[in-house]
C-alpha cells in the first residue's frame, strides 16, 4: 500500500484532520462491525489531537462506549507516572469519556519490559478472530522520533527480534525510561489504517530518510510499516515535511 502523505501548515491543522479522520472511521466502522479497536502512540506530538478529543464536537458525537484502547508502545513505568503513554491519555481525554474500563488495556509497564510484553500478548490475542492469530486494529497511532523510532522499534534493533510476536520488550539506549513494550511491525502491519503524526523541524531529516531515502528498515524502523492490505498516511507537518523536497 503506497503511503498518502499530508503536509500541513502546522500541528492544529494536523491534529484537527487526524481527529475528523478518525471520527468518520469510527462512524463507519462501528456501523460495520459494532466495534473499534484503537492504538494510541505517545510522546508529545498527538497531545494536541487528544486534547480535541475531550472537547464537542467528539465528546458527543463519538460513541466512545464501543471503542477499545491498546497503545502501541508504553514506557516501563507505573500507571500513575507522567512518563506513562497511558497515564498521559488516560489525563487528557479517556478518563472524561464514557469508556467502559474493560476496553483500556495499558501495558503493565511495573512488571518489566518481558512480563509486560508477554501479559500485553495475551491481551492482544484476545481480540484476534477465533482461529487467527494477529488481531486486526481499525487505526494504529503512531510518531517519528528523531533518530527514526517509531512505536518503541529503535534503529538497530535486529528485525528477527519482532517477527511472529505482537509485543516485544525493547531497549531506548539514549534515553531514561529505557525499558519499553511496543507492538510490533507484524501486529501493526495486520492493521486496516496506520497514520503517523510527526511534527517539527527536528525530525525533517528522519522523515526524509524514511520516506525517500535508500530502504534501509534496520537503521530507520519506520520502514518496516508497511500495511498489508490497510490505508498507510503520514501526516506531517510543514516543518517536518520541510526536506522532502
Ligand atoms: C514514545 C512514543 C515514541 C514517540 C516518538 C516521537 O513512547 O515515546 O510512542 O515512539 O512517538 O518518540 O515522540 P514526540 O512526539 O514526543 O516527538
Amino acid at each position: 500500500m503506497k503511503a498518502d502523505i499530508q503536509v500541513y501548515e502546522n500541528l492544529f491543522g494536523m491534529s484537527k484532520t487526524a481527529a475528523d479522520w478518525i471520527a468518520h472511521s469510527v462512524e463507519c466502522t462501528l456501523n460495520a462491525r459494532g466495534q473499534y479497536l484503537i492504538a494510541l502512540s505517545g510522546g508529545s506530538t498527538p497531545l494536541e489531537l487528544y486534547q480535541l478529543f475531550s472537547e464537542d464536537p467528539y465528546t458527543s458525537d463519538i460513541d466512545w462506549t464501543r471503542i477499545v484502547f491498546f497503545w502501541s508502545d508504553e514506557r516501563c513505568v507505573s500507571s500513575e507516572s507522567p512518563d506513562s503513554n497511558y497515564h498521559q491519555a488516560m489525563m487528557t481525554f479517556i478518563e472524561q469519556l464514557p469508556v467502559p474500563l474493560g476496553h483500556i488495556h495499558r501495558v503493565l509497564g511495573e512488571r518489566g519490559a518481558q512480563a509486560a510484553a508477554l501479559a500485553y500478548e495475551e491481551t492482544l490475542l484476545r481480540y484476534a478472530d477465533s482461529g487467527q492469530s494477529i488481531p486486526v486494529f481499525d487505526l494504529v497511532l503512531l510518531g517519528l522520533g528523531e533518530d527514526g523510532h517509531t512505536a518503541s522499534i529503535f534503529p538497530g534493533s535486529p528485525l528477527a527480534t519482532f517477527e511472529n510476536k505482537l509485543a516485544v520488550g525493547t531497549q531506548m539506549i539514549a534515553e531514561t525510561p529505557s525499558e519499553r513494550v511496543t507492538m510490533t511491525p507484524h501486529l501493526i502491519n495486520a492493521a486496516r489504517a496506520v497514520i503517523f503524526m510527526v511534527s517539527g523541524e527536528k525530525k525533517a531529516e528522519a522523515v526524509r530518510a524514511t520516506l525517500k531515502g535508500q530502504s534501509d528498515p534496520l537503521n530507520w524502523p519506520a520502514q518496516r510499516i508497511t500495511p498489508q492490505s490497510g490505508e498507510l498516511i503520514w501526516m506531517l507537518d510543514s516543518a517536518a515535511a520541510r526536506a522532502m523536497g
